[in-house]
């Protein structure tokens, strides 16, 4: 598994019931393992994940000298960076495309070798997806930004300093790159209108058990001090509770009942409220969360995606199919990106009736209202779904479309599905576990 050509051919109506276990976060997972590049001693990373994400880090990580091997539990990296400064960047091109996370690789590197080289950038195609932020912020702390053809080289002839940094936005990813950067760097950063999602507070806690000294003070203030030198961490990832939402969702859109081992209540609040508005139901046990329709019809609901702790974006896609069965009309604003309705064109192909606006829809006005983006959806239901050929336009609009296909009457073919392993660990021993009746063609 994993070839983005990849057929499933799925046929519908049966509900999703059983168990499954979740692993790290890949929002974590990933940065985690870039971390790993600021030690001076190995790094234990453990319930990584097996997706095409980590590969393409495991990858880039070890062009860079890092030894990357299996730990004694299953899940578990080991992860030496001791080699780094003899390493050499020839390979790196070959990667280009298939990842964001090389942008993260700057600050260490830049800390470890004095130069960097950042390929083209990659990730799912939701929107423009810049890196203004990322390079503002490495300006801030020093860094020469040199853009050329084949990507980005960057230098830092007097060595990285703290600084104060104000994001215009509380990017994920810029706030990251502040953070793996400032942990090394000369002096004191404070950077404000940082994100605080769960992921980034996990990558706070490792690099704190590498030696790092960072407070998260009240209103998206974070203060780093630099240290002069830091040592591997041992650490077990946050679960994925995007992941964990996206099976809540295709057990509400089938009629099923499925529990996810190491589901936990505290980073899902805010989904789980949602969940329970729609009409699907939960138990929260210690060890993960059980998520079932409990029969009855289901509700629709006005949601508007935001950073955490507001309903995340990567919920919305999934859930979208099982409000297509809610009795009403449901409205999603997309507020965090501004091309994330790609996905429905195949829904409405089987059935489903979704118009996307313009417009702020159901909300505050946002970033995308005056600038002419499809980003509010008005979802009326309830449809019937039936079986289509349709192909898989990104990760999270893939895992919808296979929820799809699994509510859906009759059969359908989903292609591309190569796509949804970037993120989803076996997602198709999954599908297996909980009695989806499929084929799987390559
Ligand atoms: C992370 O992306 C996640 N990816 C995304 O996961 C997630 O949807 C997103 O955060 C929001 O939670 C990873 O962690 C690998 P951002 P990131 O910087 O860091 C704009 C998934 O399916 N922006 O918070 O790239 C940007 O265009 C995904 O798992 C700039 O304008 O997201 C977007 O509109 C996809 N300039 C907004 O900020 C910049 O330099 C938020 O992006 C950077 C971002």
């Amino acid at each position: 598994m994993g070839l983005l050509g990849d057929k499933i051919t799925i046929h519908g109506g049966q509900p999703l019931i059983g168990r499954i276990e979740l692993k790290g976060a890949k929002n974590l997972v990933t940065k985690a393992m870039v971390a790993a590049l600021l030690g001076e001693s190995p790094s234990i990373l453990r319930d990584v994940p097996d997706i095409s994400d980590v590969r393409v880090v495991s990858s880039l990580l070890e062009i860079h000298g890092v030894k990357i091997t299996n730990g004694t539990e299953e899940g578990e990296l080991v992860l030496d960076p001791s080699a780094v400064e003899s390493a050499h960047f020839a390979e790196i091109d070959a990667h280009a495309g298939s990842s964001r996370i090389p942008i993260l690789f700057c600050g260490p590197l830049l800390h470890r070798l004095g130069e960097a080289f950042i390929p083209d950038l990659g990730g799912c195609r939701i929107g423009d997806r810049p890196i203004d932020y990322h390079l503002e912020v490495l300006r801030n702390f020093g860094a020469v930004v040199e853009k050329q053809p084949s990507g980005i080289r960057m230098s830092a002839p007097n060595g990285l300093k703290g600084t104060k940094v104000e994001l215009p936005y509380p990017s994920v990813g810029a706030t990251e790159q502040v953070l793996l950067t400032a942990v090394r760097a000369e002096g004191i950063t404070e950077l404000k209108g940082a994100a605080i999602e769960p992921e980034i507070m996990d990558l706070i806690n490792i690099l704190q058990k590498m030696g790092a000294i960072i407070s998260v003070d009240t209103d998206r203030v974070i203060r780093i001090e630099g240290v002069e030198r830091l040592e591997g961490y041992t650490h077990r990832a946050l679960f994925d509770r995007n992941e964990a939402a996206s099976w809540a969702s295709a057990a509400l859109a089938t009629n099923g009942d499925v529990f996810v081992g190491g589901a936990r209540q505290q980073e899902m609040t805010t989904f789980l409220n949602v969940f329970r508005k729609v009409g699907g139901a939960f138990d929260i046990e210690d060890d993960g969360i059980r998520f079932y329709h409990p029969g009855g019809e289901l509700k629709p609901v006005v949601i508007e995606t935001d950073v955490h702790p507001g309903f995340m974006t990567d919920w919305q896609q999934p859930l979208v199919v099982a409000l297509t069965r809610a009795k009403g009309v449901s409205i999603v604003h997309e507020t965090v990106y501004e091309q994330r309705f790609g996905f429905v064109d195949a829904l409405v192909e089987m059935g489903a009736t979704i118009q996307i606006h313009k417009e702020c829809l159901g909300g505050q006005p946002c970033r995308f209202g005056q600038r002419n983006f499809n980003h509010s959806a008005v979802i009326s239901g309830p449809s019937k779904l039936h079986g289509a050929d349709i192909v898989v336009p990104d990760l999270r609009g893939g895992f919808s479309h296979l929820i799809a296909a699994l509510s859906a009457e009759g059969t359908s073919t989903v292609s591309n599905v190569g796509i949804i392993s970037r993120g989803y660990e076996n997602f198709i021993q999954k599908l297996e576990q909980l009695g989806a009746d499929f084929v799987l063609e390559s």
